[in-house]
């Protein structure tokens, strides 16, 4: 059980995350939806280690990850998806991703120098590689330096770096943003082969309303670093808070709110982006 108590950033008189106390179970897909600015992306990087909360604590099954580095919070089994620019950009997609499947079994390679176990060992790190690479539909691309990948083929990597470390929680912060509406379904259907584990627990901060719609079990809502929202998807996106502040109908009581309660729900608003999904 992954759980924030209290969780709070404040950067300057701003408090973007605000006292946000939440538990993620496994076999759990909980969305993270808000209007731009809302927190979500800082509430990821306070429970990752990335960024220092001002107060507040983050465990994972019991254990307490707040002071701990993001590298220590990675080991302890918490996956958010690498930054590209902590990749080695000249080497190639393949090595980068056996490299992280190698940091990821570490414990495996503590055995002296026997050559026969170091051999058969890069045997099978090259082998989980090749099989993720396949899995995120990146095999095509093996041999080419991560410097030279078009946008969508990095997003993918980032996911298959993510798949390479195994984590126990994963962490998606708009994983098909970007891609070509031809390429986001290879990672939605990482998602749902994730789902279908039910021992991970899977965060996943979307826009998209029809992707959260389709993988959430659960939804809570940030709105200005707080949570304000927190339940059953349809119970949320019908809630008067979701309709009235992220989708400008009349908040419930009003009259003829229920008239709007089934119209279609758009993706919300993202600044600089045009009509098109
Ligand atoms: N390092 C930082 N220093 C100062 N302010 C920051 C920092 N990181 C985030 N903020 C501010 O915190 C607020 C929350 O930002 P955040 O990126 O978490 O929003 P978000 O919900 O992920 O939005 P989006 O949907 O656009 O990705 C914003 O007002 C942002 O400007
Ligand atoms: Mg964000």
């Amino acid at each position: 059980m992954l759980e924030t108590r209290g969780l709070t950033v404040r950067f300057g008189g701003h408090v973007a995350v605000n006292d946000v106390s939440c538990s993620f179970a496994p076999g759990t897909l909980t969305a993270i939806v808000g209007p731009n600015g809302a927190g979500k992306t800082t509430y990821f990087n306070l429970i990752s280690g990335q960024l220092k909360a001002t107060a507040g604590t983050v465990s994972l099954d019991g254990q307490l990850l707040s002071g701990q580095s993001a590298s220590a919070r990675t080991r302890a089994g918490l996956g958010r998806a690498f930054q590209l620019t902590n990749l080695f950009p000249n080497l190639t997609v393949l090595e980068n991703v056996r490299l992280a499947v190698q940091a990821a079994r570490e414990g495996a390679h503590r055995r002296g120098l026997n050559l026969w176990s170091i051999w058969s060992d890069h045997r099978a790190l090259t082998e989980r590689a090749d099989q993720i690479l396949a899995e995120v539909a990146l095999k095509a691309k093996e041999h080419a330096t991560v410097a030279s990948l078009p946008h969508g083929d990095q997003r993918k990597l980032e996911v298959a770096l993510l798949m390479a470390l195994e984590p126990k929680v994963f962490m998606f912060d708009e994983p098909t943003a970007g891609m070509h509406a031809a390429e986001a379904p290879v990672i939605l259907n990482l998602i749902r082969a994730l789902k279908k584990d039910r021992t991970k627990t899977i965060l996943l901060v979307e826009h998209k309303m029809d992707v959260v719609r389709e993988l959430a079990d659960r939804i809570i809502v940030l709105h200005n670093g707080q949570l304000v929202a927190d339940g059953e998807p349809s119970e949320v996106i019908a809630s008067p808070i979701v309709q009235e502040a992220y989708l400008g109908l009349p908040a419930a009581g009003a009259e003829d709110a229920s008239r709007h309660a089934t119209a279609p729900i758009p993706a919300f608003p993202r600044a600089g982006e045009g009509a098109t999904p």
